[in-house]
């Protein structure tokens, strides 16, 4: 395994589920590994989870890790082919990414959507020099269009709560009062219509995702009827698509409360986090027994840790 940035990199679902629970089961069944193996991770962008599970499940694996956070503690990057560098950023992506690459086995990197350019965002600029460039396996720790270790960590809490084989999962659009990227949706959504569920996305109008990611899916625009009978509520905001990187709406009347997960087959309810209370989800939710979104997390590990394995398996 060279890279892992969409649901097409993990194969077959059922067994990378399989092999993630049994890491779950023993965490430090492969410590050796890791030994003399390091892993760096990029960030360009804020994280609580996505850095600790990271440096958690190489820990478990034996790793090395080195973590930076290049906006504080790097040089300023150019990105930019035939620019004159005579401004404020001194080194080029084109030197640092295989130069970082000289340090480690492998990348992980997190790089969001900037909403500067959508065809820039949509063509990963970012990711792709550090998977063309560095000389080692990548992990993508959230990108400008996905989020797959997220992804795989949702899929593996519905695979252990889930009340029957083909359960119904519901993704719900809430408000929030700044723009968010689409990568956590448009992952959920890839990796939905790839696992055994009834998989339904609901949002106002304007809020279409990509086609490539929504196609396939059940698009109900009435948040209500969508959560008929839902086994799972996955809430996340995300700005519009269409009108790039533009926030259309702020209706509460879309904030997860009791009496909308009242209309549902008792579901659970999951985010990713972090999540702004009484705008996602109210707080009567996100505190109720159903709420999962500490197993979610917890099984943050267990999704990185399958990946970085199957690499560092794929290094020997
Ligand atoms: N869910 C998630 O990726 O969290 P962080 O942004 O804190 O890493």
């Amino acid at each position: 395994m060279r890279r892992f940035l969409t649901v097409d990199d993990i194969g077959d679902l059922n067994v990378a589920i399989k092999e993630a629970l049994e890491i779950k089961k023993n965490p430090y069944a492969h410590y050796d590994l890791g030994k003399n193996k390091t892993i760096i991770l990029i960030f360009f962008n804020s994280s609580l989870r996505t850095r600790l599970s990271t440096q958690k499940a190489a820990m478990n694996l034996g790793m090395n890790v080195i973590v930076l956070d290049i906006n504080k503690d790097g040089w300023k990057l150019e990105s930019e082919l035939g620019v004159v560098m005579d401004g404020d950023k001194p080194e080029h992506i084109r030197e640092a990414v295989p130069v970082i690459g000289q340090y480690c086995d492998l990348i992980g990197v997190r790089s969001f959507a900037t909403f500067e350019n959508k065809d820039d965002d949509y063509s990963e600029k970012v990711l792709n020099q550090f998977i063309e460039f560095s000389g080692v396996p990548v992990i993508s720790l959230e990108s400008a269009t996905r989020h797959p270790c997220q992804s795989f960590a949702d899929l593996i809490t519905i695979e252990e709560l889930k009340p029957k084989k083909r359960p119904k999962v519901v993704l719900t659009w809430a408000p929030h009062p700044r723009a968010l990227p689409q990568a956590v949706p448009n992952s959920f959504a890839e990796w939905m219509k790839k696992a055994d569920v009834d998989f339904v996305i609901t949002h106002p109008k304007g809020y279409e995702l990509a086609p490539e990611f929504s196609e396939g899916a059940t698009i109900e625009y009435d948040q209500k009827k969508a959560f008929k009978d839902a086994d799972f509520i996955y809430a996340k905001n995300w700005s519009s698509f269409t009108e790039y990187g533009k926030v259309l709406s702020l209706d509460k009347s879309w904030t997860v409360d009791e009496e909308k997960m009242a209309l549902t087959n008792n579901a659970k309810f999951m985010h990713c986090l972090p999540v702004r209370r009484n705008m996602i989800v109210s707080d009567g939710v996100i505190e109720s027994s159903n709420s999962v979104v500490i197993q979610e997390a917890a099984n943050r590990v267990f999704s990185v840790q399958t990946v970085i394995k199957r690499m560092l398996e794929g290094l020997k």
